[in-house]
């Protein structure tokens, strides 16, 4: 069973209602492989990525690390499995200590590592320059610093750094790049990209971006979820040069084509009301343009149809495409009400 996690109504003004973050999440991330998450704010994408680095607990569901039930796992071998698998946050800034420099911030962790490997100081002092260098780092400059010295996009490669000290498996980028200037964010994706060819880490990537999604994920699946729930999952470019599901489609025709020209296809709206918080069956069917009375009354499978290599969760999916084009587009379309 996939991952459920839900949360007490924190009362007063927000309500006493239950927050059902995750409903069932299943997915699997192969060794050294990369997977998106994609989905709109609120929807569990942070819940999941805590989850997944033990930073949150769940309520239903079985999460396996290797193989292996880590709540099965004793209290040490399962921080240990949880260790392989390091965050990097959206806010490189919250997640670096002021107070420390670069050098301390790195040797901390690193001290540990030293211990686990039986290796000394200069090992430390070694492994810290190799990292920073890794991740696009001058170690001569850098090392003395105090994280508000550096750039947004120098902290969030410091994050990185600082994630690798431990020789993660994995790495959980959770809008790794949503804070960070758009001049440095493409830095930013390339270095995730290939910390994943070069050294084999895995990587989760958490965001509400198609484009970056697909940057990073191309030769991975992607997941779209809606208010906790997987609703479409597939190869990244498939899902998105042929998303199926209504709520993909909408999430897409939010963006410019860059890669082609779009079919325009039936009109896709998301209404955006206060039905959204409505429970009915097919979580989507209040926002959907062809939701009928079925969709009110029985849960959709998350399942193939019509040959589609998706798996999607819809029971009237109308595949849209988007048409490539040889030449370069250079009026760039916004979907089909645009
Ligand atoms: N500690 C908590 N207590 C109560 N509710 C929570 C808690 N953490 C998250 N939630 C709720 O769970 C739901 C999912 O939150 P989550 O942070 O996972 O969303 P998200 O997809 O990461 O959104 P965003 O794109 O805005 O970061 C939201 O409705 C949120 O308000
Ligand atoms: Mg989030």
């Amino acid at each position: 069973m996939g991952l459920v996690k839900t949360f007490p109504g924190r009362g007063g003004l927000l309500g006493h209602e239950p927050v059902r973050a995750l409903r069932g999440v299943d997915f699997s991330i192969p060794a050294g492989g990369a997977v998106s998450f994609i989905g709109e704010s609120g929807c569990g994408k942070t819940t999941l990525g805590k989850i997944l680095t033990g930073l949150e607990s769940y309520d239903g569901g079985t999460l396996a690390i290797d193989g292996q039930d880590v709540r099965r796992l004793p209290a040490g071998r399962r921080r240990a499995a949880f260790r392989r698998i390091q965050m990097v946050h959206q806010d490189p800034y919250a997640a670096l200590n002021p107070t420390r420099t670069v050098a301390q911030t790195l040797s901390d962790p690193l001290r540990m590592r030293a211990r686990e490997l039986s290796r000394d100081q200069s090992w430390i002092d070694g492994r810290s320059e190799d990292l920073l260098r890794m991740v696009g780092l001058d170690p001569g400059f850098v090392l003395p610093r105090y994280p508000h010295m550096l750039s947004g996009g120098q902290r969030q490669r410091l994050v990185i750094a600082r994630a690798l000290t431990v020789d993660p498996d994995m790495l959980v980028a959770d809008e790794a790049v949503s804070m960070i200037d758009v001049s440095l964010r493409l830095g930013i994706l390339g270095l995730l990209r290939e910390l994943r060819r070069e050294l084999g880490i895995a990587l989760l990537f958490i965001t509400h971006d198609v484009a970056t999604a697909r940057y990073i994920g191309q030769d991975g699946d992607l997941y779209v979820i809606y208010r906790g729930r997987v609703v479409e999952h597939g190869p990244t470019d498939v899902v998105i040069e042929r998303p199926v599901h209504p709520y993909t489609q909408c999430l897409l025709s939010a963006i410019p084509v860059m890669r082609g020209l779009e079919d325009a296809g039936p009109e896709r709206v998301m209404p955006v009301s206060d039905e959204m918080a409505e429970e009915t069956p097919c979580l989507f069917a209040p926002r959907c343009p062809f939701a009928t009375e079925r969709c009110r009354t029985e849960v959709p499978p998350l399942s193939h149809s019509g040959g589609t290599p998706q798996e999607h969760a819809c029971f009237y999916p109308v595949p849209r495409r988007v048409v490539p084009v040889d030449r370069p587009v250079t009026q760039v379309g916004a979907g089909p009400r645009g």
